[in-house]
């Protein structure tokens, strides 16, 4: 696998790319604080953003109501042309499956191997007690979770424990399980926040390189500025419920971007 940056890959840009993610007047308050403030954003198809933005500043938030996993108290959310505001059961199950979500804390199964917790990621998209465990798995199943783990550099460790792997090496997998549903759109909230600093490189450059040889859009927050700068086309700042910053990330600064926590 190679991991080395190639910075020559153009971007998409926003007026000639088709629209993967469209966010319109999104309000969520808890209780009788309001969170987000009626906020629009736009992300081509392929782009890598980063969200930026102090503690509390609805990071997370936005990005689960962006899957509707906490439902947003106004506003639309419209996935690769999708409207998926309204939708209930087995179709909102279906949109979400094309978004591989991974968070700060891998969520593995401990006990079970790499590639039975690779397996796992298909079940959005078909629920199948067989891909509970590797042995029971179909060997197309198993072949397309062997791929996963072959385009995170991990193939090798398909039949450890995830108890036998280093933090850097088990969000690769939980990478690798989000890619076995398919996605078109990878979200990461704070993906490298427990890692130390070369796994969290590692890391970042693996969601960005996916994101520039596989087409994926990729969303994810961050407190690292440097990696704003460095793995994503675009960075977006939220502050006071609304974008206060959209800007390309060649155009941009690290110390511009310390603005957006004032
Ligand atoms: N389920 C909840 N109930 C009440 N308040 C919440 C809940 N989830 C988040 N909040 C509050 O909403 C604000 C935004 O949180 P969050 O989206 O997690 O911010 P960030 O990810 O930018 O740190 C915070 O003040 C947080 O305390
Ligand atoms: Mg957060």
């Amino acid at each position: 696998m190679n991991l080395a940056l190639n910075m020559n890959q153009a971007a998409p840009s926003i007026s000639t790319a088709e629209l993967e993610i469209e966010i319109r007047e999104i309000r969520k308050s808890y209780g009788e604080t309001p969170i987000l403030k009626g906020l629009n954003l736009e992300i081509p198809k392929g782009q890598a953003v980063a969200l930026i933005g102090s503690n509390g500043s609805g990071k997370s938030t936005l990005l689960r109501c962006t899957t509707r996993l906490i439902e947003p108290d106004s506003g639309e959310v419209i996935l690769h042309g999708q409207n998926i505001t309204k939708l209930t059961g087995a179709r909102l199950r279906e949109a979400r499956s094309k978004i591989g979500f991974v968070f700060q804390h891998h969520n593995l199964v401990p006990r079970l191997s790499v590639l039975s917790n690779v397996l796992h990621g298909a079940l959005g998209r078909k629920p199948s007690a067989r891909l509970w465990f590797q042995s029971l798995a179909t060997n197309l199943d198993r072949e397309e979770a062997m791929y996963c783990l072959e385009r995170v550099g991990l193939a090798q460790f398909a039949a450890r424990r995830v108890t036998q792997l280093s933090g850097g090496q088990s969000q690769r997998v939980a990478i690798a399980r989000a890619l076995m549903q398919r996605p078109t759109i990878i979200m990461a909230d704070e993906p490298v926040a427990s890692l130390d600093p070369q796994a969290g490189e590692e890391v970042m450059n693996l969601f960005f390189q996916l994101s520039r040889s596989e087409n994926l859009t990729l969303l994810f927050c961050t407190h690292h500025l440097e990696h704003a700068v460095d793995y994503a086309d675009r960075v977006v700042g939220l502050s006071k419920g609304t974008i206060q910053l959209d800007q390309e990330s060649s155009s941009i600064s690290v110390a511009e971007l310390r603005g957006i926590y004032d």
